[in-house]
């Protein structure tokens, strides 16, 4: 639809240039026109559906991450440190080991894949919500801030969420 108003645009306007001095650089640039007025269009739709995806964004609780915290330290502490990236027997939860694990994925998988693997000796063993917890515990020593929407604890909600890092 895009093109035909633009060739429609480009007749009307290239006679009246013919003659000028400027004629060649502006049908060189009506040539273009089609192809700029895509990428704007593309532009427009990449940015419509990144605001779709805005609303998708990750969402805890102070309280959440209260809670989770106290998970942590009694169930995940003993293996990925005080710290999160200090632990002898369990890898980094923070920073850009655990990022670079997770950049693409979505909340869900994270979640998931915690429910089942964590921890290796007693897997399945917390409650969904009780691992949505301890998830936003470790968000939020991964720089995301609590705010007041919890996070639920329903994988097919979690799994429409990306996780921040690129
Ligand atoms: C016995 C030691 C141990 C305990 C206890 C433990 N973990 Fe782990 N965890 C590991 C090891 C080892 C890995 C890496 C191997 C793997 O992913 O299976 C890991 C991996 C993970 C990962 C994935 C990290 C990544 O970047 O891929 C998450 C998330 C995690 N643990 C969370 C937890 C949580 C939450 C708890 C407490 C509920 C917990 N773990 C308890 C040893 C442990």
């Amino acid at each position: 639809m895009y093109s035909v108003i633009i060739k429609k645009a480009s007749v009307r306007v290239t006679p009246d240039f013919l003659h000028d001095s400027l004629s060649g650089t502006i049908s060189k640039f009506s040539k273009f026109l089609p192809l700029l007025l895509s990428l704007l269009l593309l532009t427009v739709i990449s940015t419509t559906s990144a605001q779709v995806q805005a609303q998708e964004t990750i969402q805890f609780t102070a309280e959440q991450v209260a809670n989770g915290e106290a998970i942590y330290k009694e169930t995940c502490q003993i293996c990925h440190g005080n710290r999160l990236s200090n632990g002898q027997f369990g890898t980094p939860l923070r920073g850009s080991f655990f990022s670079n694990n997770w950049k693409g994925k979505s909340l869900g998988e994270l979640v998931q894949n915690t429910y089942e693997k964590m921890p290796p000796d007693n897997v399945m063993s917390m409650s969904m919500q009780q691992y949505a917890e301890v998830i936003s515990f470790i968000l939020s020593r991964n720089k995301i801030e609590p705010g007041d929407t919890a996070l639920e604890a329903n994988i097919d909600a979690l799994n429409q969420i990306p996780l921040p890092w690129q």
